[in-house]
């Protein structure tokens, strides 16, 4: 059985550090880039060093911090130039309004400013600062100008302020930085395609306050989501109830029941490249399910009446020209056998199969993935690795032309 492991060379990433508070989020961001697997190279302007200390920094990432444009520990002496050179983007946060305004106008009298300025990868920015400052026409113009020279800008939000105002400025938070930078950073293998998905369990209702429902945090689907975005998919997610928040930049269709979750999905069938269905789509409804609370009646028990939910991705799988459609199999025993049983049966491409006592609400999952070539199987990891991985193998199964990011 071949392994799968990720095609994706390890990414790097140059971070700086500007002299804000939100200096500390920095801490935290090293570590969800790590996360995301994205190595971290830290360099710190001198103020970012009054607000947190180079060694924290270097003992989160693993690497020594540079601050200095004359350190003598790159070989050839040339630290503005060397840092940056085997990176995929150089990502500044906090960005100050200061540090904004010398990337505008192209100074480099520092270390980080130089090497933004001698750079031959994309540069993104995470502005932090007070309210007034980020509203100033002197930052709005540096920010434009940041924008219309290809830099990304990242934020700001707006909430409390370190200073005690409200208002715009907030850096983002230390997960959805690392979020959208590993998103960027992504190769766009999916560019131009319409995927359609469900994800989370559906709720059959049995009277008006009770109802039947499959265990499913729905954080696998909503991963492959977020997985399908960053490599450059337009991204219908069918999702049941779950306590998640949305994928940024997935369209949104809330359900409840099979019957709803099937009605959606027929509308978005037609203009789909790809269908992946992992919702736990319960099997059963109750066939009349009563308008109000069903009161206790002594010791009598209670008797229900079930009929079948339509097979979602059954139906999808049998259109006359149906997108490629991936399957899931939660099971709890024989795993390999009644997958690739569901695989034949169903007529879907691909099917990830996985165990459902060690999958369901982890945030960690190993799978196998079966096609037509076999089984494979990908080593137990973060749910959020473990989608890309997925998104990759469905791009390549499906011709999907690999676009690198930049
Ligand atoms: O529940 P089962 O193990 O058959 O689910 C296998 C696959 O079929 C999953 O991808 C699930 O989302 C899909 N399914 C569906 N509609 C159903 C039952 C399952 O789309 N009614």
């Amino acid at each position: 059985m071949p392994d799968i492991e990720s095609k994706n060379e390890p990414k790097k990433v140059l971070l700086g550090l500007t002299g804000g508070v939100a200096a500390y989020k920095a801490a935290e961001l090293v570590r969800r880039l790590g996360d995301h697997g994205i190595d971290v190279q830290v360099v710190m302007t001198k103020a970012a060093c009054g607000f947190i200390t180079p060694a924290t920094l270097q003992a989160l990432s693993g690497h020594p911090v540079y601050t200095d444009m004359w350190d003598g520990r790159i070989a050839n002496g040339m630290p503005h130039i060397e840092l940056s050179r085997d990176k995929q983007a150089i990502v500044v946060a906090p960005a100050t309004a200061d540090f904004l305004a010398k990337a505008a106008l192209g100074l480099a009298d520092d270390l980080l400013s130089t090497l933004c300025l001698a750079r031959d990868c994309p540069l993104i920015v995470a502005p932090a600062m007070n309210r007034q400052m980020w509203e100033h026409p002197a930052t709005q113009r540096n920010v434009a100008q940041l924008k219309r020279d290809g830099v990304i800008v990242l934020g700001p939000d707006s909430g409390d302020q370190a200073c005690g105002e409200t208002g715009m400025g907030r850096m983002l938070e230390a997960d959805e930085l690392a979020e959208a930078i590993s998103a960027f950073l992504e190769p766009k293998t999916l560019s131009g395609k319409r995927v359609l998905m469900t994800a989370g369990p559906t709720f059959e209702p049995i009277d008006a306050v009770r109802g039947i429902t499959n265990r499913s945090s729905g954080k696998m689907g909503y991963a492959l989501a977020r997985a399908a975005i960053a490599a450059g998919a337009e991204v219908t997610l069918v999702s049941g109830p779950v306590s998640l928040a949305a994928p940024v930049g997935a369209s949104m269709e809330r359900v409840q029941t099979a019957a709803e979750m099937f009605d959606a999905v027929k509308k978005h069938t037609a203009k789909a490249d790809i269908f992946i269905g992992v919702a736990a789509v319960a099997d059963f409804r109750v066939s009349a399910p009563r308008k109000h609370k069903i009161k206790k009646n002594g010791d009598k028990g209670l008797t229900l009446d079930f009929v079948p939910n339509p097979d979602i991705l059954a139906w999808v799988a049998s259109r006359p020209k149906p997108p490629f459609c991936v399957g899931f199999a939660a099971e709890s025993r024989n795993l390999d056998a009644y997958a690739d049983e569901k695989r034949r049966r169903k007529k879907v491409k691909l099917l990830i199969a996985n165990l459902a006592q060690s999958a369901i609400g982890a945030d960690d999952n190993e799978v196998s993935m079966l096609d037509d070539a076999g089984t494979h199987r990908l080593p137990r990891a973060a749910k959020t690795v473990v989608a890309r991985q997925i998104i990759e193998h469905i791009a390549a199964l499906c011709g999907a032309k690999a676009r690198k990011s930049r």
